[in-house]
């Protein structure tokens, strides 16, 4: 089969899972949907929030040096003006005379649509951030913009930070949150949305120390995605030839089995563009003074800026596997949406029934759990790997006599007899 036509077909059955078993709905569907907004629902949200988590701890945690913000989706407008987003964050756009559609005039080599045969206008410009307003009263509405990148509010509460904690250079700051962009070609499913999340890590550094933590942060990041996806030989680098007059560098880290677009996280040599623009624009000095060497200057960026939701989707697209006789999600145990499955072997039976959901309430208290008692063993296997729970329990009559349960390894489906009492410990130790 042609590899257009694989990759195709990979992403619907990955679309399908995804709406089916409740990991991810388009947005407003019973309206019709919008175009590049989607919904995470009740496993997409458990996953997500295990990747979350994950990146979190392992910035905050397992590095020296780093804090975390929360910050607000609206800012002053001046600061997209600070940014250049107000400026140089278009796309020049060719439109259809007959059928109105566009495209990104970088894409178009003739004056035809390829939709209709009509003729194309010349590029127009458009900016990509959202507008909002702001204010009640008609007529006195204050313009505004959603974020169109998430960090912005690292650079507007770096000072905040420095004067509430006691963090030295160099330092990172770190946040998780939503950005908008009027993307002119939504699509793909998670991958180019008008409403996404980031994970940006800002890290601050001597100018003179740019090189070597700029090495540092790309394999550092190169080596977390690695510990997460299920075939890591899937990662790769892509060098950027084409940079930002302050970059001296540019790398993404990009998910090269993705039958889509690539393009994970980027890892960008920011220098001390952003601190001296908001530092111009807002009139205030953004300098770092530096009291060990009694140097004053403004601090040099690298920056680590990854898409959550692309995340999920390469990973989602890297777990799935078809074997013979199911579909299994061989997501990372911490990663799957539910750690275990709890089973009664047969459902009209109220000793059974009554003993797993005595077992699956005291595992609850400390992993996320399902109860399932519909169809028969098999369908229930079936339905647990399909969604990537990485354990199985069943409750048998000898369960009853020697307070033992069949525990099932979804990826090598080997079956072994444990304890109850030594449950958790055997569950946290497979995590
Ligand atoms: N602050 C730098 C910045 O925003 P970017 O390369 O535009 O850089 C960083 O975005 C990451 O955000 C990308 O690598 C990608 O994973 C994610 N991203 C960007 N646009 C997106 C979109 N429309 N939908 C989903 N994710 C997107």
């Amino acid at each position: 089969m042609a590899k257009e036509k694989i990759n195709q077909e990979l992403m619907e059955k990955i679309v399908s899972l995804c709406k089916r078993r409740g990991f991810v709905f388009p947005g407003s569907e019973i309206y019709g949907g919008l175009q590049g907004f989607y919904d995470y629902g009740p496993l997409g949200v458990e996953m997500k929030n295990n990747l979350k988590k994950l990146w979190w701890n392992w910035m905050t945690k397992e590095h020296e040096n780093i804090v975390g913000i929360d910050g607000a989706i609206i800012t002053n407008p001046k600061v997209w003006e600070a940014s250049g987003h107000v400026k140089n964050f278009v796309d020049p756009l060719v439109e259809c005379k007959k059928c109105h559609h566009r495209f990104k005039a970088d894409d178009i080599t003739g004056d035809k649509c390829s939709e209709c045969d009509g003729l194309l206008t010349e590029p127009k410009i458009f900016n990509i951030l959202v507008p909002s307003k702001l204010g009640v009263v008609e007529g006195e509405k204050v313009d505004a913009y959603l974020r169109g990148e998430a960090c912005q509010t690292i650079y507007l509460d770096y000072k905040n930070v420095l004067d509430s904690t006691r963090i030295k250079i160099p330092f990172g700051i770190c946040q998780i949150g939503k950005a908008f962009r009027n993307e002119v070609t939504p699509g793909n499913f998670l991958f180019r949305q008008r409403e996404f999340e980031q994970w940006d890590l800002q890290w601050f550094c001597r100018p003179d120390e740019m090189e070597k933590w700029f090495e540092f942060w790309k394999e550092e990041r190169m080596n977390w995605y690695k510990s997460i996806f299920t075939n890591p030989k899937n990662l790769g680098f892509y060098k950027h030839e084409k940079l930002a007059h302050y970059a001296k560098k540019a790398f993404d880290i990009e998910y090269i089995a993705s039958p889509v677009g690539k393009e994970m996280e980027g890892i960008h040599w920011r220098g001390d563009w952003d601190l001296s623009r908001h530092s111009e624009f807002s009139g205030q000095d953004l300098s770092y003074a530096d009291l060990e060497t009694n140097e004053k200057f403004i601090p040099n960026i690298v920056e680590t800026s990854g898409g959550v939701d692309r995340t999920f989707l390469f990973l989602m697209l890297d777990a799935y596997t078809e074997e013979e006789e199911r579909i299994v999600l061989k997501l990372k145990p911490s990663l799957a949406p539910y750690k275990v499955a709890v089973f009664p072997l047969l459902k009209n039976k109220p000793e059974l029934v009554a003993k797993a959901k005595e077992i699956y309430s005291d595992l609850k208290k400390e992993f996320t759990v399902i109860f399932d008692e519909r169809g028969n063993i098999g369908k229930r296997y079936y339905s647990q790997d399909e969604i990537g729970t990485p354990f199985c329990i069943t409750v048998d009559f000898d369960t009853l006599k020697d307070e033992a349960v069949t525990v099932r390894d979804r990826d090598t489906m080997k079956q072994e007899r444990i304890k109850i009492k030594g449950l958790n410990s055997y569950i946290n130790g497979k995590l």
